[in-house]
C-alpha cells in the first residue's frame, strides 16, 4: 500500500525539552525573554513555583495563579489579559491543560478574547505541563468558556514556541487524577489513529502512545498501592505518551467522544477526562475502531481493569438535558469515520446515562 500519499502537512513548531530535571532549561529561556508573564496552578507545590522564579530571576514580569476547577473563563482570562503590560515579551503556563490553554489565550495581543480573530498576534508562549494527559504543551487551541458557551480558539500564532515536559512536576499528582489525565491521552490515541484526518505518521506515534498507557497506567496504579506513589521512570513514560499526543492532535483530529464532552460540559462542571470517560464505553461500541492489533474491546476491557465506570447521572446529566446537549455540538463531526447523523450521538448519551 502506498503509505504517504495521505499526508499533506506536518507541523509542529514548538521546541521540546523532556525528562526528568528539564525544567533547568529555564535558565536558558532568560536569555531570550526579559519580561516573562507567568500563569501558574494554584495547585502547584512552593517548591516548584520557587524554583521557577529563581530559574528565570529579573526576567519575571509578574506571577499569577489562576484557582481553576474545568475549562478557564472568558471572565477570568479577560482579567489576566488586562494584568499584561506593552513590556510583557513572552507569557509562560504552568499547571494542567487548561492552565497551558489559558496561557495560550493570555498570549493574544488584544486585551479582550472577544477580539481575538484569525490575523491576531501572539507572544510567545512557554509551557510547562504538571499533568500527563491533554498534550496542550504542543497543541495550538484553547477551549473557553463564556456563559453556556464554550469557544476553541484556535490559531498557528498559538503553537508554544516552547515545551518544558519534566515527569518530575507530576510525582505529587494523586492516584485518580493520575489515572483520569493518562485516560485522556489514551483518548487522544484511539481517536487520532481512528480519525478519517490521520495519516501514516500520526497513526504510528498513536499506537505508540497508546501501548504506553495500556503498559504504564497499571505499573502507576499498582505502584500508587504498593508505594504511594509511582516512580519516576514510570511518570516518564506516561508523560511522554501525552506529549506525542499533543502532536498528532495538532496533525490529525479527535473523534465524536471530543466533540460531545464540549457539549455536555455545558451543561456539567465535570472536569474534561470525566465527561470522555462517561460516553466512552458506547461510542467504541457502535464506532467499533482498530488501533493497529488493539481491537476496541480491549480499550472497554482495560477501561475495566483500572476501574473507569463513570456515568452521564454521576456527573449530573439526565434525560432532560441531552436534546440540549446534542444541539450544543460543534466542530468537525465527520472527521470520526463512524458518524452519520445525529441521532447516533442521542444513542450515545442515551446508553451513557
Ligand atoms: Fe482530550
Amino acid at each position: 500500500m502506498n503509505q504517504i500519499n495521505r499526508i499533506d502537512q506536518i507541523y509542529c513548531p514548538t521546541k521540546v525539552f523532556f525528562g526528568p530535571g528539564s525544567i533547568d532549561n529555564l535558565k536558558e529561556v532568560k536569555k531570550t525573554y526579559k519580561n516573562i508573564f507567568i500563569l501558574c496552578d494554584k495547585a502547584i507545590p512552593r517548591e516548584t513555583t520557587g524554583k521557577i522564579k529563581d530559574l528565570l530571576a529579573d526576567s519575571v514580569e509578574s506571577f499569577v495563579t489562576y484557582d481553576l476547577d474545568s475549562e478557564p473563563t472568558a471572565t477570568g482570562l479577560n482579567r489576566f489579559l488586562r494584568k499584561k503590560t506593552g513590556l510583557t515579551d513572552c507569557v509562560l503556563g504552568i499547571g494542567g491543560g487548561s492552565i497551558l490553554d489559558s496561557a495560550k489565550v493570555l498570549a493574544i495581543r488584544e486585551g479582550n478574547i472577544e477580539d481575538f480573530n484569525e490575523d491576531s498576534e501572539a507572544l510567545p508562549i512557554i509551557t510547562i505541563p504538571t499533568t500527563a494527559g491533554t498534550g496542550a504543551e504542543l497543541t495550538k487551541s484553547a477551549i473557553v468558556k463564556s456563559g453556556d458557551i464554550k469557544r476553541g480558539i484556535r490559531s498557528e500564532k498559538l503553537f508554544p514556541a516552547l515545551a518544558i515536559v519534566d515527569p518530575a512536576l507530576c510525582d505529587s499528582l494523586p492516584l485518580e487524577l493520575t489515572k483520569y489525565t493518562s485516560f485522556d491521552a489514551l483518548t487522544h490515541a484511539v481517536e487520532t489513529y481512528f480519525s478519517k484526518r490521520s495519516n501514516p505518521l500520526t497513526r504510528a506515534i498513536s499506537q505508540l502512545s497508546l501501548s504506553i498507557v495500556l503498559q504504564y497506567l497499571p505499573i502507576a496504579m499498582k505502584e500508587f498501592k504498593e508505594n504511594g506513589k509511582p516512580t519516576l521512570q514510570t511518570r516518564k513514560e506516561l508523560s511522554y505518551a501525552a506529549m506525542l499526543q499533543g502532536f498528532t492532535l495538532s496533525n490529525a483530529s479527535t473523534c465524536l467522544p471530543h466533540r460531545i464532552q464540549y457539549a455536555l460540559s455545558t451543561v456539567s462542571d465535570a472536569g474534561h477526562s470525566a465527561g470522555l470517560a462517561c460516553v466512552y464505553r458506547a461510542w467504541l461500541n457502535m464506532a467499533k475502531p482498530k488501533i493497529g492489533n488493539c481491537d476496541y474491546k480491549q480499550i472497554i476491557k482495560f477501561m475495566d481493569t483500572i476501574g473507569i465506570y463513570i456515568t452521564l447521572s454521576d456527573i449530573g446529566i439526565n434525560k432532560e438535558n441531552i436534546e440540549k446537549i446534542v444541539r450544543r455540538l460543534d466542530g468537525s463531526l465527520d472527521a470520526d469515520p463512524s458518524f452519520k447523523d445525529l441521532s447516533q450521538v442521542k444513542k450515545i448519551l442515551e446508553e451513557s446515562l
